[in-house]
């Protein structure tokens, strides 16, 4: 047996009992971090392939280490490797069976290294690679979302403040503040990256250690960015699986904002959008519902992923320097956060697609609500009143229309008058929707001149990502 398939009864000739199995349990990871492999894997042969061009290995032994790796990547992918508990981690796990199948070069892998660094290697690898999946999914939700904008520039939507109809707005510009706000997520994620992408290998258990090892190398080979400077820090702090957290807790946030609004939209009362059928679910007694269960859960799921930024953060929060093996608990959220932000973000770009925009309805909805009072008393100020008198008089215009159970425009001219002489027959177009939501033309307003504007920056950025 070698050292490492003793580990079930001792770690060294220094422990005098083995292991308790519920102690073995508990401290075991590898039924989790095994999604670690192919970063393990990758990590060990660049190290690998340091220590042989420094001279601290042979070439043999690089050769051998190379085939034993390869034999177990194609035991992994196919599901015939042997994962075992007895032997912690995937790190331990990986390490074995190239020492089953290298001998001693397999043992002479871990020469400065310590699982202490390449664990943190694994993770910013992997977390990574992911961070480029996450980016992609943002920008096709944003391709989905400005291509809605785009058919939908002229639909007049009530625009809410309070959930109160507040004035008309464009829902193109309404799904381009998603597209705003899904732009920052990438943002984020994209730096992000730029501190996951950095190298712990070399500060193997925290301290560093005395083979000349060249660390600028093994981030080269690994397409990293740069070293980590501090053998103490790079071995310890999770903060930039904190920050991963941080920016996916906010893009499931923003799905969450989009997830409640396509909730209240699809509801009879709202009555805006239609999703399509493969997105709802029935009831199994109400033979009419269609209910609206992929944003309800994404709503849901961002408790969670909220969950998870509270559970990492707080596992940091008091641990002293080096590595503590509470960082062991970093990976399933962090795993979780990922393939939930990931799912649901595939979910919305194909949701978005499919959703039936119904402009009659939004427009009776924000007739409704005197959408257009703040026109009549900007009206008004154009005639010399200043503002807050308009204010009040357009209240009084409002609350005589409510009494009449009508609209503002759908007031005589004479009834108008009363309120104020200088109303002319040029109010009703300043009453209507359209003139409304057309005035509206600061940048960044909803006037369709600048919606269309806005498309056309966000195609132009869209389309030079990669
Ligand atoms: N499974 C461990 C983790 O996830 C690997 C590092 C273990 N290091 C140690 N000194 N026990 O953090």
């Amino acid at each position: 047996m070698n050292q490492l398939d003793k580990k079930s009864q001792a770690w060294s000739a220094l422990f005098s009992e083995p292991m308790s199995e519920l102690v073995k349990r508990y401290t075991a990871s590898v039924f989790f971090d095994k999604r670690l492999w192919q970063a393990d894997i990758q990590g060990s042969l660049a190290h690998a392939g340091m220590l042989a061009a420094q001279g601290i290995i042979a070439p043999e032994d690089l050769t051998a280490i190379e085939k034993g790796m390869a034999q177990i990547a194609q035991e992994i992918s196919s599901g015939r490797f042997e994962w075992k508990l007895d032997l912690e981690d995937v790190h331990l796990n990986i390490e074995a069976r190239l020492t089953q199948l290298a001998g001693d070069a397999g043992k002479r892998l871990h020469t400065g290294r310590s699982r202490n660094d390449q664990v943190a290697t694994d993770i910013r690898l992997w977390l990574r690679d992911e961070i480029d999946l996450v980016s992609a999914l943002l920008d096709d939700l944003q391709k989905a979302l400005l291509e809605m904008a785009d058919r939908n520039v002229e639909v007049i939507l009530p625009g809410f403040t309070h959930l109160q109809v507040a004035q008309p707005v464009s829902f193109g510009h309404h799904m381009l503040a998603y597209v705003e706000m899904f732009s920052r997520d990438a943002e984020r994620m994209a730096d992000v990256r730029r501190r996951v992408n950095l190298l712990p290998l070399g500060a193997a258990a925290l301290a560093g250690t005395s083979y000349p090892l060249d660390r600028e190398m093994v981030a080269r080979s690994l397409g990293m960015d740069g070293v980590c400077q501090n053998s103490l820090d790079a071995v310890s702090d999770r903060d930039f699986a904190i920050e991963f957290a941080a920016a996916a807790s906010l893009a499931m946030v923003h799905l969450s904002r989009l997830s409640e609004e396509l909730i209240l939209w699809m509801s009879q009362n709202f009555g805006f959008i239609e999703i399509a059928d493969r997105f709802t679910t029935g009831s199994s007694i109400m033979p009419q519902k269609k209910n609206p269960d992929v944003p309800e859960l994404a709503r849901g799921k961002t408790g969670r992923v909220v969950g998870h930024l509270m559970g990492l953060i707080t596992l940091m929060k008091g641990q002293p320097l080096a590595y503590n093996k509470d960082n062991q608990e970093d990976k399933e959220p962090l795993f979780d956060t990922v393939d939930t932000l990931k799912d649901t973000l595939r979910i919305f770009t194909e949701m978005v697609g499919g959703i039936t925009v119904k402009p009659e309805a939004m427009e009776k909805a924000a007739l409704k609500g005197y959408a257009t009072a703040t026109d009549l008393a900007d009206y008004l100020v154009k005639k010399g009143l200043p503002f807050r008198d308009a204010h009040e008089t357009v209240a009084r215009a409002v609350k005589a229309a409510m009494s009449q159970q009508v609209g503002l425009a759908e007031l005589p001219l004479a009834v108008l008058k009363q309120f104020n002489v200088a109303i002319e027959n040029d109010v009703y177009n300043v009453l209507s929707l359209r003139g409304s939501m057309n005035a509206r033309s600061t940048l960044g307003g909803t006037a369709p001149g600048q919606v269309r504007a806005q498309v056309a920056r966000h195609r132009a950025r869209l389309a030079q990502r990669p």
